[in-house]
């Protein structure tokens, strides 16, 4: 650590420890601490994610990224740091077969790809693309438990609990992040589901309708209402405007997805910047 007149440097390129290991037979130096799945993405190799996003701390609690280092079990790459002389294998058959193991068992209870309200609106739901890469369809040789029920009652969030893979997105999103510490979770076994506040109704909890749950999950769980009858459809069918949120003295930035057609706003969404609100969206 260099200590100078106006604080605590950031450390030189000699004072930062590094790992040595191997990933897909590529030698890799990487800073102490980074996981194995920040190395591989580092070094161009993707390995399939579920419950980790970059934006949140990572938690280890899907498995859909394991990887071989060699120990008695696949190791989730999101959480597991490199350690000195690792030799990681990202891709085996065993390793693609508990991945198509994991997103069958994740897909029996999912509602149906054409009632699905995020694929049915945005397009992008990220259990169904994994779904895809494992030529995993629908599963209708396994039983799906009793339904968990949805939630209508915030004014522009929908939440399916049965589309909902407990990934933890959301709750580290609310929690973690905004700071608003409303989701948590209930139950027990199959019937365990996010809860808002005590199991409260998310209308009628604490939630501030920030949406950063709805930029968190995977799965159509959690998903934008439409307003003001302008249907949500994927970015691409819409115009994307990059604008600043007049609100407050922040300005952050915004990027709202206009449908020209019907003359109005389909929905909005942070946009990425290096200060400020990094991408995420408050209730104004
Ligand atoms: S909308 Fe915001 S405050 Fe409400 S549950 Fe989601 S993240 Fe938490
Ligand atoms: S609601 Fe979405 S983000 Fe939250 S745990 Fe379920 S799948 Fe994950
Ligand atoms: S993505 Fe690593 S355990 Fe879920």
């Amino acid at each position: 650590m260099t200590i100078t007149r106006d604080g605590i440097a950031p450390p030189t390129s000699e004072e930062v420890k590094t790992v040595s290991l191997t990933i897909d037979g590529q030698s890799l130096s990487v800073a102490e601490g980074t996981t194995i799945w920040e190395a591989a993405r580092d070094a161009g190799i993707d390995i399939p994610v579920l419950c980790h996003d970059e934006r949140y701390d990572p938690v280890g609690v899907c498995r859909m990224c394991v990887v071989d280092t060699g120990g008695r079990v696949l190791a989730a790459s999101c959480v597991r740091p490199c350690d000195p002389g690792m030799e990681v294998t990202t891709s085996t058959p065993e390793i693609e077969r508990s991945r198509a193991v994991l997103t069958e068992l994740l897909v029996v209870d999912q509602p149906p790809r054409e009632q699905d309200p995020k694929q049915t609106t945005t397009a992008d739901n990220e259990l169904i693309s994994v779904a895809d890469r494992y030529s995993v369809g629908s599963v209708d040789d396994l039983f799906a438990g009793p339904t968990r029920g949805t939630d209508a009652s915030n004014p522009v969030i929908s939440v399916d609990h049965d589309a909902c893979i407990l990934c933890d997105r959301c709750v580290r999103a609310c929690d973690d992040i905004q700071g608003n510490d409303v989701i948590g979770r209930s139950g027990k076994g199959y019937s365990t589901r996010i809860s808002f506040d005590l199991n409260d109704p998310m209308g009628e909890s604490s939630c501030v309708t920030c949406g950063e749950c709805v930029a968190a999950c995977p799965t159509g769980a959690i998903t934008n209402k439409a307003i003001n009858n302008i249907p949500i459809q994927p970015r691409e069918k819409l115009e994307a405007v990059d604008t600043v949120c007049p609100y407050c003295g922040v300005g952050c930035a915004l990027t709202y997805y206009v449908d020209r057609e019907r003359g109005g706003i389909s929905f909005a969404e942070g946009r990425d910047q290096s200060l400020g609100s990094q991408g995420r969206l408050c209730v104004k």
